[in-house]
């Protein structure tokens, strides 16, 4: 390591200015450099953390402000234009501090926050619209929006929030599960209050810069850092792999664990860290990092699975050959002899490529030294997990991490990995003093976990009936420079690759194959929505050949209770499978009408649009596969009445907040609004597991209600009162009917959290291991799901529009319906993306104008159909939603397309180019 001893603040060389403007009503001054973006001025020199930043490029629009009253992006625009003008920002909306305004409350009462980040820049698009049109259109709505991007929600939500500005506010009902209350966490995401892992950070904090690949594949070395960093005495110190105290080695899995958290000698992908420079903010950015003494000797690469898995390719890691990770595999019964009987066999491969997560807020956080502890502040889906690792790294007892998570931006399984939280702490322990990092956009795009892009070959046979007799899957899966979420993929994709249907003979293989590329890892659906591509496309495919509708097709296949799956479970109950496909009957039967009708006219008129419906059913598995995966809750209750609940389950936008609280509170028989919140804190929650493959609902939410029912058993003993009895809290008096109880005379006999009452429990929900034919029960429950997709294709330009989705989903119990429904839409929205226009590009598509994301003006209007066909394990019945929400939307509309147009598309995404390939092909 290279420290250096602390210096004075670096002389104010940038002729900075004072900026006077009129901030939010009032005059103000802040000294800032001229050239500086607005955005970073407001935030650095006039506290205005609420206006976010995506992208510093005018992609994103979170950094939206009015400026004299017309909206802007506030990172396109130099401070010093800003000079005597007025400038709003979402702290303009609110009538006083906390209180939120009209449009504000809108955003509340639809439910139009999800993560929040997009949402002070959203609200300022639409008060800008509001204000020279107040009572606007949906397109006028729409137009105004489109400039600002939101991966959470699918816009709708917002979209109606703002048509009903000033529209009146209900008494939202108390928290009964089942009810559509506002999000407990909503008010600061409304208010620009909020704070994300780049916000809050303490004065002083100094800046961590890393040192990063510039090639796929390199050998490096360094040369004298200690006189480089002399050099620049202004800095604190420059790390490298020497300086990691513990494991300079982390992973989500740990016997696969492989990632360093600097590279040594070699470098697998371009943008991995080799070493880390901390300092003051403006030293550090102004630093000109070509002078940094290393150098890089770049090698050969490969970058996708053919090439990675080529005779001769470099191997990426010792003890993997082939740069094979790992494989999963299914078995059951004899695939081959049924596809031998079968009256029809259909056959394809399929390719999909890398899926950016694109969630609006870029990693960032700080760390600071208390002690002989760290305290690392940063946006994660997994605040336990990272202590365990960075327990490792720093070689710290457990004790000594302790993790607060900001709020998170945005984050659908990229942010289970460790990202900057490694460099964070050991900058923070080696100079003592707080120190912080916001990766870039590129930075964000460049490093961290992607989807995985796939290539699937499978071949599905049926009986003249239409009755599925026998598949076959083969799948490999780019699983990048590490092993990350790999072998969840590898293993996940085998017990999936039917769909939720009846198969007696079937067998599936998938692989995790190392490339230079950054690592793949977790993206709602952990391979599940490419293996559906393949296995929903070749449904249609089949249903044709055999003469059958392609619903009705899937109706009679649709795995039923009693029916063992793949993997030989069977389920004696909350199979939804056939009640979502049914739900959709009428739409399909409306909806091919229609495009019929519509197609005839087009063609008789020469028009060049074509409108197809497509349809695609899912299940997915919640949870970990077939291993352990607990949450534990707390709710304890103090002498003076005050009811906590300890949740640490990490809401990432998708309302565990609300949901497991609702829960809780249903369990306890008292009200949400009684309930003070506890959000995840490694010091003050207990472990309710990572946020990811739709299990907080299900086995954090079951915890909540074990935890509830507990403290409520406790009560009951107190009042001694009967399982029936209606509680009541006022003060430190509880009450049921007659019986009451003080908690006040247990003053004095609080446990060592506080509390005089207090339960705490644990869920895991019951799997086994798979055998080695992959056969068990590597789930508890699954939830199931059908999507239809109306599409107009227009076969001149290739281009295609979703003109409508209609998406029935088994919940199991619908907790929140509207939280549901905004996971529903912004669900589908992704798989909008996922079918139509996201690729990543290693090393070409690194920021948000090259990486398309759907915006307001791609998504349509989406009907959700929620069926409640309760799980025996689920709290209140419910199931999980998060991945299931997206994984059909992608294979309906390439269904709708080849139902529009003849057309097969087999390489995604479904791009203008690669349509009008297609229709081609489908004319000859
Ligand atoms: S941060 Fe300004 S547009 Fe993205
Ligand atoms: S709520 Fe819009 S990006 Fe998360």
């Amino acid at each position: 390591m290279n420290r250096i001893a602390p210096a004075t603040p670096a002389a104010d060389t940038d002729n900075r200015i004072t900026l006077s403007l009129t901030l939010n009503g009032a005059p103000r001054e802040g000294v800032v450099a001229p050239a500086a973006r607005l955005s970073a001025a407001l935030r650095d020199a006039f506290d205005c953390e609420e206006i976010k930043v995506g992208c510093d490029a005018g992609d994103c629009g979170a950094c939206t402000v009015l400026l004299d009253g017309a909206p802007i992006c506030a990172c396109l625009m130099p401070a010093a234009r800003a000079e005597g003008r007025v400038v709003e920002t979402v702290k303009a909306l609110a009538p006083s501090s906390g209180v939120p305004g009209k449009l504000q409350r809108a955003f509340q009462r639809h439910g139009a926050a999800q993560c929040g980040i997009c949402t002070p820049g959203m609200l300022m698009a639409a008060e800008g619209l509001l204000r020279r049109v107040p009572h606007p259109t949906r397109p006028e709505v729409e137009e105004a929006l489109s400039g600002v991007l939101c991966r959470c929600t699918g816009y709708s939500k917002i979209v109606s929030a703002v048509m009903d500005c000033g529209g009146a506010d209900v008494t939202p009902p108390d928290g009964a599960v089942g009810a559509r209350i506002e999000r407990l966490d909503g008010l600061p995401k409304v208010l620009g209050t909020d704070l994300f892992g780049a916000d809050g950070w303490p004065e002083g904090t100094l800046a961590v810069r890393l040192v990063r690949s510039p090639h796929h594949h390199a050998g490096f070395a360094f040369g004298d850092i200690a006189a480089w960093a002399s050099a620049h005495p202004d800095l604190r110190a420059v790390l490298t792999a020497a300086d990691i105290p513990g494991r300079n080695c982390h992973g989500v899995i740990p016997p696969f664990a492989d990632q360093p958290v600097f590279a040594e000698d070699v470098a697998r992908f371009k943008g991995e860290p080799v070493a880390a420079i901390i300092g003051p903010r403006d030293v550090v950015e102004r630093l000109d990092l070509c002078h940094f003494p290393v150098t890089w000797e770049e090698q050969p690469a490969v970058l996708d699975i053919p090439s990675a898995r080529a005779e001769g390719a470099p191997l990426l890691h010792e003890g993997r050959p082939g740069n094979l990770l790992t494989e999963g595999f299914v078995r059951r019964g004899a695939p081959e002899d049924a596809l031998q009987q079968a009256a029809a066999v259909v056959e394809a491969t399929f390719t999909t490529g890398f899926i950016e997560h694109a969630y609006i807020e870029p990693e960032a956080g700080y760390a600071r030294r208390v002690g002989d502890r760290i305290e690392v502040w940063a946006c994660t889906q997994a605040p336990h997990m990272d202590l365990e690792d960075l327990a490792l790294i720093m070689d710290l007892p457990r004790e000594a991490i302790r993790i607060l998570p900001s709020s998170v931006g945005g984050g659908f399984g990229a942010k289970l990995d460790l990202s900057l939280q490694p460099y964070l702490a050991l900058a923070a322990w080696v100079t003592g003093a707080p120190c912080g990092m916001v990766y870039s956009r590129r930075e964000s795009m460049m490093t961290t976990t992607k989807r995985h892009p796939s290539q699937i070959t499978a071949r599905i046979g049926a009986d003249a009936e239409g009755r599925l007799l026998g598949m076959t899957v083969a799948a490999s899966f780019n699983t990048g420079a590490y092993a990350s979420w790999g072998p969840t993929v590898a293993n996940r994709v085998p017990v999936h690759a039917s769909g939720p249907y009846f198969l007696p003979a079937y067998e599936a293989r998938a692989a995790a194959i190392h490339s230079h590329c950054a690592p793949a890892g977790a993206f709602r659906g952990f391979g599940v929505p490419q293996g559906s591509i393949a296995q929903e496309a070749l449904f249609d495919e089949l249903a044709d050949a055999l003469g059958h509708d392609r619903l009705e097709f899937r109706i009679r296949n649709a795995l039923e209770t009693g029916q063992p799956t793949v993997t030989g479970q069977v389920f004696s109950q909350g199979v939804g499978i056939r009640a979502c496909l049914e739900a959709l009957r009428p739409a399909w039967a409306e909806r091919r009408a229609a495009a019929a009708a519509f197609n005839a006219a087009q063609s008789a008129e020469g028009g060049a649009l074509r409108r197809g419906v497509g349809v695609a059913g899912m299940w997915y598995g919640c949870g970990n596969t077939s291993l352990p995966n607990p949450s534990t809750i707390r709710v304890g209750i103090k002498a003076d009445g005050t009811l906590v609940l300890h949740q640490g389950a990490m809401d990432i936008g998708q309302g565990a907040n609300t949901v497991i609280t609702q829960i809780c509170a249903e369990a306890l028989g008292l009200p949400v609004s009684a309930f003070t919140l506890v959000g995840a804190d490694t010091d003050l929650t207990p472990d309710a597991g990572k946020t990811s493959a739709s299990r907080q609902t299900f086995v954090s939410g079951a915890a909540s209600l074990r935890a509830g029912a507990a403290l409520r058993a406790q009560l009951l003993r107190r009042l001694n009162a009967g399982d029936d009895a209606q509680l009541q809290l006022a003060g430190s008096v509880i009450s049921a009917g007659s019986a009451a109880f003080d908690l006040a005379t247990l003053a004095g006999q609080e446990n060592a959290f506080g509390y005089v009452l207090m339960a705490e429990e644990t869920f895991d929900p019951p799997t086994s291991p798979l055998d080695e034919n992959g056969q068990g029960e590597p789930y508890a429950a699954y939830g199931w799901g059908a999507h239809l997709a109306e599409i107009d294709v227009d076969i001149e330009l290739g281009t295609i529009r979703v003109r409508d989705l209609v998406c029935a989903h088994d919940v199991g119990r619908a907790i929140n319906p509207t939280l549901l429904e905004g996971q529903i839409e912004g669900g589908s929205a992704q798989g909008i993306g996922l079918a139509l226009m996201e690729e990543f590009i290693p090393g070409r598509t690194e920021n948000l104008h090259d990486y398309l994301i759907p915006t307001v003006g791609d998504v349509p209007r989406v009907d959700s159909i929620l069926i409640e066909d309760p799980d025996a394990h689920g709290p209140f019945g419910a199931k999980g939603i998060g991945e299931q929400v997206l994984i059909p939307t992608a294979p309906a509309i390439l269904n709708a397309l080849r139902d529009a147009t003849g057309a097969v598309v087999r390489d995604m995404p479904a791009t203008p180019d690669k349509v009008l390939r297609a229709l081609q092909s489908a004319r000859r």
